[in-house]
């Protein structure tokens, strides 16, 4: 079969456009390979480069999507892009025992994160938050989960529920997909955020059954809610006391936070954690850590009880974009960059919203912002974010993109700086916000 590609064909422009567009949707159900990546107006990429890419119609935007968070040096940087090149002179998948870079992730991993003593390599978040709960189920003994609406732990039958439910289904069962099984639906139990009262309720009407309590320190998959004072010290303290194991999914706040993930700053520790995304700036590295006494019961250990596998685990190609990754936030310099630069757009658009009498709520931390459209209020969980104007919020993306600044056109979803974005970026950006919040009604 000859492939009839648009590139092939050499078009450019609007027609290349079309042409990739059409073809997308003739071989991919509605032509992406991730529902949340069907945006309109449809993109098309053609390159990446540090703070921005590239579409197939030449029109070059700053990036502050990073791929829903992994791109937190910049894209196509550097000194990953070398260390992933002299890893494939020389090495490639063998999956069989164990390579030295592999060694050397999992080594930085638990030098990290202060409540690792073990960890496992995987490829994605999802695969990271599944194997934790089934080993906080193998560990306990016990069957059900506690999470948070709003939070977001990929997109296994375990965790897949609640996330952001429409207004009707909050409180409700309100599982994110057809084909999940019922089972696994209901061992899933919903709190509210921030509701240590909530929590207790559901701890002593589940009395002996939870196996963990599994959240985002920071729930970024609805932009930025904080936790409030004394809650995830609440959370520990209550897990400890009924026996259940308490799961960090630090896939975001991980290394994007901080070297040491958000545990780190709020210095609570849980029994496991989950990490992904920014710690490979964007190739595909996930892990499972936490304590030694939990990690020893994976099958990856002789006499281990919970299956664990990938054919694809410890690539070295990822393993080696990891080590540069990581090597390089070492310092601290990316995070006071990135913290640096949060603020100044944080405090830019606070300050262009009071001008313009807009009531809306800069949210965010560290390298990461979003702005709600809905009057000032204390956002302490998901039924908070109910007031936001959706349709405003995803109005004034699409605007920020006809001049040249990308915030995926999405409700709720969150923004992310890299060290790669400058200051004449983020003023650029703010100089953009500025003239797109003038003229929306
Ligand atoms: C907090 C959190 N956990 C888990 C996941 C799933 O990660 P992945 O998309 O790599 O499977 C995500 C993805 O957005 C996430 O934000």
């Amino acid at each position: 079969m000859v492939l009839d590609t648009a590139v092939q064909r050499q078009l450019t422009g609007p027609e290349a456009e079309l042409a990739l567009l059409q073809q997308a949707e003739r071989y991919m159900p509605g032509g992406v390979n991730t529902s949340l990546r069907r945006i309109q107006p449809p993109l098309v990429i053609a390159s990446a480069q540090g703070a921005s890419f590239t579409d197939i119609q030449g029109q070059r935007y700053i990036d502050y999507h990073a791929a829903f968070g992994p791109i937190i040096l910049g894209h196509n940087y550097p000194a990953v892009v070398r260390r992933v090149n002299e890893i494939l002179q020389r090495e490639d998948l063998c999956g069989v025992g164990v390579a030295p870079l592999e060694v050397a992730v999992a080594q930085k991993i638990v030098e990290c994160i202060p409540s690792a003593e073990k960890t496992l390599l995987c490829n994605s978040g999802s695969e990271a938050t599944y194997h934790a709960i089934r080993v906080a189920r193998a560990y306990t003994g016990r069957p059900k989960l506690i999470k948070f609406q709003g939070c977001y732990h990929g997109w296994h039958d375990y965790a897949c529920r609640n996330i952001i439910s429409a207004p009707e289904r909050v409180g409700q069962r309100d599982p994110a997909s057809a084909g999940m099984l019922d089972a696994a639906i209901d061992a899933t139990l919903v709190c509210r955020f921030n509701d240590l009262n909530d929590v207790a309720e559901t701890l002593q009407r589940h009395h002996g059954e939870v196996a963990a309590i599994i959240l985002e320190p920071i729930p970024h998959n609805i932009g930025c809610v904080l936790p409030a004072q004394g809650f995830l010290e609440g959370l520990r303290s209550m897990a400890s006391q009924a026996g259940s194991l308490l799961i960090f999914d630090e896939v975001i706040t991980g290394f994007r936070h901080g070297l040491g993930g958000f545990q780190q700053i709020c210095g609570v520790l849980p029994d496991l954690t989950t990490v992904g995304k920014s710690i490979a700036n964007g190739f595909p590295m996930a892990a499972v850590c936490g304590r030694a006494e939990i990690l020893d019961h994976f099958a990856t250990r002789q006499g281990g009880d919970v299956f664990f596998a990938g054919t694809f685990n410890g690539h070295p190609v990822n393993c080696a974009a990891a080590l540069a990754t990581l090597e390089l936030l070492q310092d601290g310099q990316v995070h006071r960059h990135l913290f640096a630069l949060g603020e100044r757009m944080r405090q830019g658009l606070r300050g262009i919203l009071q001008r313009l009498k807009i009531p809306a709520i800069v949210a965010g931390y560290g390298s990461i912002f979003l702005t709600y459209f809905m009057p000032e209020r204390p956002i302490r969980d998901y039924s908070d974010l109910l007031h936001n104007d959706a349709e405003r919020f995803i109005r004034y993306r699409r605007e920020l993109m006809k001049r040249g600044i990308f915030k995926i056109p999405l409700n709720l979803k969150r923004c992310q700086i890299s060290f790669s974005h400058t200051v004449e970026d983020i003023d650029r950006t703010l100089q953009a916000s500025e003239d797109v919040l003038k003229q929306l009604d």
